[in-house]
């Protein structure tokens, strides 16, 4: 039975702004009530209300600050209480401006904490549901810089490369009807490059070609979501660049790239 078939609940993290907006957009239009949680209650508020009126499902905001474990806690507990949880999202997440040693420790242990301990801990509450009920997708929300072993960033890499084989052994583990997904999307147009961890350049430097839309980004990981496929990675061209970095060569590309947005420690 594919996701669009029997709609049930999805709770989607990260969805105040950016991919998790479009992610709530999108399975409220194929009839899915939703859990939305982020941070800005306002705006999840309103999303709620967008959702309800356009889709006439129901939206329940979640307020959750995923760096602190009372928060993470309180959504697994939501979670394990949800009868008809069908589609979880890890996507809430963030980069941090600046190098390694400038970005401070905190930021990236806040990083860990928002990419991987609340992906790890949400998916563990949501599968014993899903098992029981004999149906669940996990969508966690990579990066194509999963795959990059050089050129800046190495905590959200890091994270991301996390995320990616989490993703791979949990499938093998899992019955055939638990599908996990890592979703590896490259450059999106979303809040991501200015927040206020992140005072990126990207947007000024970088060339139109190489960004894609949110919606265009959910719209390729929902339609591979019953597929066989766990690394997923919306985009031809970088279906491309991820096949040269899972094989070595893009390493060079992207140490190229590194030098490009300086981000080289300086004594
Ligand atoms: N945009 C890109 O180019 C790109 C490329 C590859 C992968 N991604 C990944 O896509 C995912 C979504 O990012 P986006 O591009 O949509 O960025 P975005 O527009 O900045 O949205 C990020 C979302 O994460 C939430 N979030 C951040 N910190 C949080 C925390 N401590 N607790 C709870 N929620 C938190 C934010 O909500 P609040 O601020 O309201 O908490 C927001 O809803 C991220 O995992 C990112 O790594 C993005």
């Amino acid at each position: 039975m594919g996701f669009q078939e029997k709609v049930g609940t999805a709770l989607i993290t990260g969805a105040s702004a950016g991919i998790g907006v479009e992610y709530a957009r999108q399975l409220a239009s194929y009839g899915y009530d939703l859990i939305v949680s982020a941070r800005r209650a306002d705006r999840l508020e309103a999303l709620a209300e967008e959702l309800a009126e356009n889709h006439g499902v129901s939206v329940d905001a979640h307020p959750a600050d995923l760096t602190k474990r009372s928060d993470v806690e309180e959504l697994e507990e939501r979670i394990r209480n949800e009868s008809e949880l069908v589609i979880l999202v890890n996507n809430a997440g963030f980069g941090v401006s600046g190098t390694y040693i400038s970005r401070g420790v905190e930021n990236h242990q806040r990083m860990i904490d928002v990419h991987v301990t609340a992906s790890v801990r949400l998916t563990h509450a949501a599968l014993s549901g899903m098992i029981e009920r004999s149906r669940g997708y996990i969508i966690n929300v990579s990066s194509i810089a999963g795959f990059i072993p050089v050129g800046g960033g190495p905590g959200y890499a890091a994270s991301k490369a996390y995320l990616n084989v989490f993703s791979t052994n949990l499938q093998s583990t899992m019955p055939r009807f638990i599908r996990v997904q890592a979703l590896c999307p490259g450059y999106t147009y979303t809040e991501f490059h200015s927040t206020d961890n992140y005072h990126g350049n990207e947007r000024e430097v970088l060339p139109r070609w190489v960004w894609m839309t949110a919606e265009d980004v959910v719209r390729y990981s929902l339609s591979k979501l019953d597929s066989n496929k766990v690394i997923v990675v919306p985009g031809f061209k970088y279906r491309v660049l991820a096949f040269l970095l899972r094989t070595g060569i893009g390493g060079v590309l992207m140490a190229l790239r590194g030098r490009f947005l300086g981000v080289k420690e300086r004594a």
